[in-house]
């Protein structure tokens, strides 16, 4: 198959990479030029585990990275896969997809194939029919299920596991209208991904799935939250058994029930205000998302609160933050609620050191010289009056007595109850975890 991916963020850099490791011949496109150059001397724009390697591979193979749009004129199938970021009211931003699409309509007005578009990115409930099959078809002169096909296939990789979920996803998606570009799509999606369950659907069913998926994702870690801040008044609770005890019933499930500092990352926060805004303005009542939203919002006081408590005032004090990636194995800090708390900490007058072992770069974009970065977790400690563990980083897990040695007060405030277990000189607090009895 000729496949052409537009947009080579973390979703089209990992498809490129995986299906051209499988044979495909695949042009990546991107407009920034400097990312594409990147990109084909074999470097990945960001961390991701596995996704070096595979493009590596990849660029052995068949995979081409380019800015120039006209390369994909023999594609068989075309993959949207740009970024829909949040407005300032809780909207997706369409600019980019809408351009993107223009200039698919404008190869499709000369390809002599009859592709198929794909939409991955995360578009509200509606928007593939009304607002990108049009464009297609204005700039291309063409009709949509005659001359291409046009499928709204979304994508639920996980950030840190993007190659494994791309290989194998739970499940593939597509909506659209029952005609041969369907057929031919089930095709190529059942040979790829054997015993992977496809559901075919309409556009806005798609597209809604999308939001489902990811909103039930932040309710149950909105649910925990709010347990967990119950929990840390019971003397002697832990959230964690609490969690693994409901996680046994099926009609629960284990995943994602580890309380923290609330959910971060480039996607839950923005489609949940996305799919609040959509539903206010289709006239459905969304209390119950609001509340997930709200949950989410408040959680990063229950850490600062914890502060206040033991440290009083925070005013000058020197706070060690571990973590500023919205997860382990990731320099994302997009919406990361480490990035938030900082913020407000700096509000507060308090002198920040962070240690993170791969989001420190992208850390500097945003805080330049207001704090302080360290290059290991033993410098980011020394002098601290405390120190906050906010992501989940393996490393951290190796916080022994010695680490603590420098520091001004031997205060850890442990967002992820990484170090419950540990016997630690000083004083522990974990957020879901009640006084010790
Ligand atoms: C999410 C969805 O999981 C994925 O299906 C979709 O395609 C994109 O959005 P991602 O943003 O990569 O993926 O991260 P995810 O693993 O879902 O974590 C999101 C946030 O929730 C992180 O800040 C994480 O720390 C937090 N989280 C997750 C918890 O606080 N507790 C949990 O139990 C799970």
């Amino acid at each position: 198959m000729n496949i052409g991916i537009i947009g080579l963020g973390f979703v089209g850099l990992s498809l490129s990479s995986v299906l051209a490791s499988k044979g495909h011949a695949v042009i990546g496109i991107d407009t920034d030029k400097k990312k594409c150059l990147e990109i084909r001397n074999g470097k990945s724009p960001i961390y991701e585990p596995d996704l070096e390697k595979t493009l590596k591979n990849a660029l052995k193979k068949s995979l081409k990275i380019s800015d120039n749009f006209s390369l994909i004129k023999n594609c068989d199938m075309i993959f949207v896969t740009v970024g829909t970021p949040q407005k300032i009211n809780g909207e997706i931003e369409l600019s980019m997809i809408k351009k993107a699409v223009k200039s698919i309509g404008k190869i499709i007005k000369i390809t002599k194939k009859n592709p198929i578009i794909f939409i991955k990115s995360t578009v509200i409930p509606g928007t593939t029919k009304k607002i990108i099959l049009p464009i297609l078809e204005k700039e291309s002169g063409k009709t949509a299920d005659k001359e291409f096909g046009i499928i709204s296939n979304p994508e639920f990789l996980q950030e840190s596991n993007a190659i494994r979920d791309t290989k194998c996803p739970h499940v593939i998606i597509l909506g659209g209208t029952n005609t041969k570009y369907m057929k031919r799509a089930k095709a190529f999606f059942s040979k790829m991904h054997h015993n992977v369950p496809i559901i075919i659907t309409k556009y806005q069913t798609a597209e809604m799935i999308k939001y489902a998926n990811n909103s039930f994702l932040a309710t149950k870690i909105s649910f925990i939250n709010q347990l967990s801040n119950i929990c840390q008044n019971i003397p002697d609770a832990d959230v964690d058994d609490v969690a693994s005890a409901i996680g046994l019933d099926p009609r629960i499930g284990k995943l994602f029930l580890s309380a923290g500092p609330g959910y971060g990352g480039s996607c839950l926060p923005k489609d949940m205000s996305a799919l609040i805004n959509f539903g206010g303005s289709v006239g459905a009542d969304t209390a119950f998302l609001k509340a997930v939203k709200k949950t989410n919002d408040e959680q990063i006081n229950s850490i600062i609160s914890l502060m206040k408590k033991r440290l009083g005032s925070l005013s000058n004090k020197k706070i060690t933050i571990l973590g500023t990636a919205f997860k382990p194995n990731t320099d994302d800090i997009r919406d990361s609620k480490s990035i938030e708390l900082i913020k407000k900490l700096l509000k507060n007058k308090v002198k920040i050191s962070v240690y993170d072992p791969k989001a420190l770069e992208n850390t500097k974009r945003i805080f330049g010289n207001k704090i302080v970065y360290s290059k290991s977790l033993t410098s980011a400690l020394d002098k601290s009056h405390a120190a906050i563990i906010m992501t989940q980083w393996k490393q951290f897990e190796l916080i022994s007595n010695k680490s603590l040695h420098n520091m001004k007060n031997k205060l850890i405030i442990d967002s992820r109850r990484m170090l419950a277990k540990k016997e630690l000189d000083g004083e522990y607090y974990a957020i879901g975890i009640g006084e010790k009895r």
